[in-house]
C-alpha cells in the first residue's frame, strides 16, 4: 500500500492560511512599532534622569501615570509586546508540539496567562490612584493637592 505523506506546507484550510498570514503581518507590524516605543520608554525612563534607573520610584510612577499620554503609551506598549509575545509562543509551540492534545493545552494556557496579564496591566494603568493615601499631599505635592 503506498503511503501518501502530505505536502508539509500546506496550510490545514484556506482559511487557516489567510489567518496565519494576517498572523505573521501582525508580528512585522507590531515588532517595527515596538523598536519606537521601547526606545522612547528607555530614553524616557532612564536616559533622560539624571540619576538614571535610580529615579524611578513610587513618585516617578505616579507623575508619569498622572498624564493621559503615558497611560495611553504604556496601555498600547502593554498590548503590543503581550500579543506579539504570545503569538510569538504560539509559532514556536506549532513548530515544535508532536502531540495535538499537548499543542492546545500549551495554546490555550499562553492566551489565558496573557489575557489575564492584559487585564490586570490595563487596570493598574488606568484605575492607578497615587492620592489614595491621606499622607499622599506631603509626599506628591504637586499631584495630590
Ligand atoms: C524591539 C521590539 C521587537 C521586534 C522588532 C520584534 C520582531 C519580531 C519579529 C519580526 C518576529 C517574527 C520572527 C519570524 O517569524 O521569523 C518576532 C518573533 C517573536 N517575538 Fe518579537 N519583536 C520585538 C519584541 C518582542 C517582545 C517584547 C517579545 C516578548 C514579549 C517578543 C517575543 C517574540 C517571540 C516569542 C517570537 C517568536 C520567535 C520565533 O518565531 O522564533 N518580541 N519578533
Amino acid at each position: 500500500m503506498a503511503v501518501i505523506i502530505e505536502q508539509p506546507d500546506a496550510p490545514r484550510s484556506r482559511k487557516s492560511a489567510q489567518w496565519e498570514k494576517r498572523a505573521w503581518l501582525f508580528m512585522r507590524i507590531s515588532g517595527f512599532i515596538l523598536v519606537f516605543m521601547i526606545i522612547g520608554h528607555l530614553t524616557v525612563n532612564i536616559v533622560l534622569p539624571a540619576r538614571g534607573v535610580k529615579a524611578i520610584d513610587f513618585a516617578f510612577v505616579a507623575g508619569k501615570w498622572a498624564s493621559p499620554f503615558w497611560q495611553v503609551y504604556d496601555g498600547i506598549m502593554l498590548w503590543l509586546a503581550l500579543i506579539h509575545g504570545t503569538n510569538g509562543m504560539r509559532t514556536l509551540v506549532n513548530d515544535y508540539t508532536e502531540r495535538e492534545w499537548l499543542r492546545k493545552s500549551l495554546n490555550v494556557t499562553l492566551w489565558v496567562v496573557a489575557i489575564a496579564l492584559i487585564v490586570l496591566g490595563t487596570l493598574v494603568i488606568t484605575t492607578f490612584d497615587p492620592c489614595i493615601d491621606p499622607n499622599a499631599h506631603s509626599y506628591l505635592p504637586d499631584i495630590c493637592k
